[in-house]
Formats: structure tokens, sequence, C-alpha cells
């Protein structure tokens, strides 16, 4: 055998950077949710608050039971981590939300596609991780902010009653962040299989921007002050 001399490949970036770098555009279109926006400046209630709380539930649903099915394997096993678990959060803030006399909007179409997606990735561990890295890396990054506005422009308490799903007990988002960064470098993905899960990040940031779309199509009309 002959020793190779010369480069063979072109380095790319780290995987986590090409992530951030090619959904950058996405992230935009989700950050400028007119729902979101309107939801955050506290010109809803928290009807329209459980509108979004009811569109997690069968999202995050999908997503853990995934989880579950890929708890062993050795590419999305790596990113099951049980502190992330969001079921028992959106439960209380359900339960809650049911005590105020309040009760969850009904899927949405979007939701519902979304949730199918999630149900068809059982025989691709690292599609689960395109989904994963959009939900939770979200949720610890603008989520932390969402969440306080949220609360405060509702009368609720930070991190208490009805917005736990924006609490990680024990996460601290920095570091774990960095963390999980690594652990995406890490994943044993060729070009090709990198510029799938690059695809279906951007899926998942598609499913997100229509679910929050789909709020401001059902919910903003019933608040005719609310100028979007
Ligand atoms: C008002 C809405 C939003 C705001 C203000 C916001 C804000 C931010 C900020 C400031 C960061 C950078 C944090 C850091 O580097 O530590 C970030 C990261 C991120 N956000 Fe959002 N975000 C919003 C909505 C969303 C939505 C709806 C999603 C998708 C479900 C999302 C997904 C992500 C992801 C995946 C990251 C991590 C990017 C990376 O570093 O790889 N965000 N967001």
């Amino acid at each position: 055998m002959t020793p190779q001399s010369g480069p063979t490949a072109t380095a790319l970036p780290p995987f986590s950077a090409r992530l951030r770098e090619r959904s950058l555009r996405m992230h935009r279109d989700a950050e400028g949710s007119t729902y979101l926006a309107a939801l955050t400046d506290g010109r809803l209630d928290l009807t329209a608050y459980a509108a979004l709380v009811g569109q997690h539930a069968v999202i995050y649903q999908a997503l853990e039971q995934l989880g579950d099915t890929f708890a062993d394997d050795p590419i999305a096993g790596r990113f099951v981590f049980p502190e992330l678990a969001r079921r028992p959060q959106l439960e209380a803030d359900l339960a809650f939300l049911r005590a105020r006399g309040i009760l969850p909007a009904a899927p949405t179409e979007a939701t519902t596609r979304y949730a199918e997606r999630l149900a068809e990735l059982a025989t691709w561990p690292a599609g689960f991780v395109a989904h994963h890295y959009v939900r939770y890396l979200g949720d610890l990054s603008g989520g932390q902010a969402i969440g306080r506005l949220i609360a405060t422009a509702y009368g609720l308490v930070p991190g208490g009653d009805g917005v736990r799903f924006y609490v990680f007990d024990d996460v601290k988002a920095k570091p774990f962040k960095d963390e999980y960064r690594l652990l995406l470098d890490a994943m044993p993905l060729d070009e090709r299989e990198q510029e799938e899960v690059l695809d279906e990040v951007l899926l998942a940031y598609k499913f997100n921007v229509e679910v929050l779309t789909s709020l401001a199509e059902q919910v903003l009309p019933q608040y005719p002050q609310v100028a979007s």
C-alpha cells in the first residue's frame, strides 16, 4: 500500500457551527412570529397562552416518545438527557391552567404534521437529533427569556406554576449548550449525512414556524385590539 500524499478532503467547520449558520434565516422567521410577539408583549391572556402549551404537549409527547425508543442507540442515545424531559412540566402547566378553568386548544394541523414527522423518524437516529437540537437548544436559549416574559405579563411567578415548561432544574444553560455542541461535533456523520441532518434541522424549524403561524391565525383574531 502506498501512503497517501496531499490533502484528501477539505476540512468542514464543526458540525454545530454548520447547524447554527445554516439555520440563521429560519431562526429569524421563528423569532418574527406575530403570535409570540403578542404573547410576550402581554397583549394576550392566559387562554391564548394555553393554546401554545397545548401544542407543546403534543410535540414533546412525540419527541420524547421517540427519545425513549432511542435511549440505547449509540448516536441518538447520547442526546437523551432525563433532565431535559418536558412532558412532566407540560402536564403540570396544563393542570394549573385547567384549575383556572382554562382548557388548552386542540392541536392545529401544523402541530399534527410536526408530530407525524417525528413519528416517522423511529428508524433514523440522526434525524431525531436534528429535532432534538431545534427544540431543546431553543428552549435553553431564547426560550428562557420567553418564559420570563410570559410569567410577568400574565401575573405568574417566573419559574413557577403555569410556566414550568421553561424551567430546567438540573441544567446550567451555558455549560450544557457548550457540551451539547461538542456532542453534535462528535457525531459520526460523513458529509452527505451531515447534509441530510442539516435539511432535517431546517424542516424542524419550518414545522415550528408553521405551528406559530397556525396559532397566529387561530388565536389573534379573537383579540381585535392586538395589532400584529
Ligand atoms: C422570540 C423568539 C425567540 C428569541 C428571542 C430567540 C432567541 C435566541 C437567542 C438569543 C439565541 C442564542 C443563544 C445562545 O447562543 O446562547 C437562540 C438560539 C437558538 N434558538 Fe432561538 N429564539 C426565539 C425563538 C426560537 C424558536 C421558535 C426556535 C425553534 C423552535 C428557536 C431555536 C433556537 C435554537 C435551536 C438555538 C441554538 C442555536 C445554536 O447556537 O446552535 N428559537 N435563540
